[in-house]
C-alpha cells in the first residue's frame, strides 16, 4: 500500500485522515468538488505535515475526470468520504442524496473495476442501527430501516459494496462512525459547518463564541442518567487513525468485506458534554432545556471489541480533549 486516493479529502474527516496518511508515509491524492469544503484546507494540511497534497477538483460522478485520474496514477487503495451528510436536508431533498451518495459510489466502483483497483474503505455511520435496544451495539446488531434518506443511502451503499465485492476480486472495509467531534490539536483543520449547525458540538462552540445566542438541549426527559440523550463521541483524529489501520488490513484480509464500529465504547449525555466543555475551557455556556428533537434516538454507543482486536485500534482522546480541541479550532475561525 503506497498511493491512496481520498475522495472528499478536503472535508472534515477526510482532511484529518489525509494528515494521518501523510504522517504514516502514504502518498495521497485527494479528489473533492469543494461542495462542502474550501481549497485553503489543502494548505492547512500541508502546514501540519510539511508535505504537498495533490488535489484534483472534480466530482465523483464525473466518470471522465475519474478515468483520467486513474489513468495517470496507480492507486493501491481508495478511501471514499465524498457524500452529502445533512440528515434534515436529505428529508427535503432525497434525490440530491441518492444521486450524490449512491450514484457517486457506483461511479467510483466502475472506475476502480476498470483500472483494477480493488481496495476500498467506506464511510458508513452508526445511523444504520437506528433506535436499537441492543446496547452497546456490535457489528452484528440488526440493521434497522432508515429514518431519513441520508440513512437510506448509507445502508444501500453498504449493500452495493458487499454485493459488488462478492462477485468481483474486490475487498472493502465499512467503517461505521459514531459521533465524530473535535479538531486537529494544531487547530489548523477542523469542521466547517455551513450556516446554522445541526450537530451538538459546533453548536456549543458557536454559542460560546457568541455566533449563536443560546444552545437548546433537545429533551431532558429521556430514560438516561440525567435525562438527556447519550452518544458515543469520538475525536476526529482517532477516527482518522482508524482509516490508516483499515488500509493496512484490507489487502490481506480473507473475506471480501468486513465492518467495524468506530467509537470510544463510552456514552456521554448532552449535559456531560456541556460540562466537559465548560470545565476544560473555563467558559460558561448559555443553554436552556427544550423539547425533544423529532427523530432523535435516546441512547447509542459502540461495542468496540472487534475494531480493537482485529485492527488493533483504540481511541486515545477523552471527551475533555475533544472539547478542548473543538474550542481551540472555533477560536481560529472568523
Ligand atoms: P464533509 O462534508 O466535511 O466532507 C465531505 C467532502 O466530500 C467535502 O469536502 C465535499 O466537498 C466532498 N464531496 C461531496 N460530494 C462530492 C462529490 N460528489 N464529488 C467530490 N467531492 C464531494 O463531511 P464529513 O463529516 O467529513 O463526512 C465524510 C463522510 O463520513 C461522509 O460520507 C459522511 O456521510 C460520513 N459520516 C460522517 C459523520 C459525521 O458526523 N461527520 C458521521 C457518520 C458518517
Ligand atoms: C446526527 C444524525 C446522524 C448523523 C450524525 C453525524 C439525526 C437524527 N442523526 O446524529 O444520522 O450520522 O448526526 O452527522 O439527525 N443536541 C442538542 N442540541 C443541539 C444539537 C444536538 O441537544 O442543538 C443533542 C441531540 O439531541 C443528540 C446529541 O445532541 O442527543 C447529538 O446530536 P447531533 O450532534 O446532532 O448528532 P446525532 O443526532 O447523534
Amino acid at each position: 500500500m503506497h498511493k491512496i486516493l481520498v475522495t472528499g479529502g478536503l472535508g472534515y474527516i477526510g482532511s484529518h485522515t489525509v494528515v494521518e496518511l501523510q504522517q504514516d508515509g502514504f502518498d495521497v491524492v485527494v479528489l473533492d468538488n469543494l461542495n462542502n469544503s474550501k481549497l485553503e484546507v489543502k494548505e492547512n494540511i500541508e502546514a501540519i505535515t510539511g508535505k504537498p497534497v495533490d488535489v484534483i477538483i472534480a466530482d465523483v460522478n464525473d466518470s471522465k475526470a475519474l478515468n483520467d485520474l486513474f489513468s495517470s496514477h496507480h492507486f493501491d487503495g481508495v478511501i471514499h468520504f465524498a457524500a452529502h451528510k445533512a440528515v434534515g436536508e436529505s428529508v427535503e431533498h432525497p434525490i440530491k442524496y441518492y444521486h450524490n451518495n449512491i450514484t457517486g459510489l457506483i461511479s467510483l466502483l466502475g472506475v476502480m473495476e476498470r483500472h483494477k483497483v480493488s481496495n476500498l474503505i467506506f464511510s458508513s455511520s452508526c445511523t444504520v442501527y437506528g433506535a436499537t435496544k441492543d446496547l452497546p451495539v456490535t457489528e452484528t446488531t440488526k440493521i434497522q430501516k432508515a429514518e431519513s434518506p441520508y440513512g437510506t443511502t448509507k445502508i444501500l451503499c453498504e449493500d452495493i459494496i458487499t454485493d459488488f465485492a462478492k462477485h468481483k476480486e474486490f475487498k472493502s472495509i465499512l467503517l461505521r462512525y459514531f459521533n465524530p467531534v473535535g479538531a486537529h490539536p494544531s487547530a489548523k483543520i477542523g469542521e466547517l459547518p455551513l450556516g446554522v449547525p445541526n450537530n451538538l458540538v459546533p453548536y456549543i462552540t458557536q454559542t460560546a463564541k457568541g455566533i449563536r445566542e443560546q444552545l437548546t438541549i433537545f429533551g431532558s426527559d429521556y430514560n438516561t442518567k440525567d435525562g438527556t440523550c447519550v452518544r458515543d463521541y469520538i475525536h476526529v483524529v482517532d477516527l482518522a487513525k482508524a482509516h490508516v489501520k483499515a488500509l493496512e488490513y484490507v489487502n490481506g484480509m480473507k473475506q471480501h468485506v468486513d465492518v467495524f464500529n468506530v467509537g470510544t465504547g463510552n456514552g456521554n449525555t448532552v449535559l456531560e458534554v456541556i460540562d466537559a466543555f465548560e470545565k476544560v475551557n473555563d467558559v460558561k455556556l448559555n443553554y436552556q432545556i427544550g423539547s425533544r428533537r423529532a427523530g432523535d434516538i435516546e441512547q447509542i454507543w459502540a461495542d468496540t471489541s472487534k475494531v480493537s482486536k482485529v485492527l488493533n485500534w483504540n481511541a486515545q482522546y477523552t471527551i475533555n480533549d475533544m472539547m478542548k480541541h473543538a474550542w481551540a479550532w472555533q477560536k481560529t475561525l472568523k
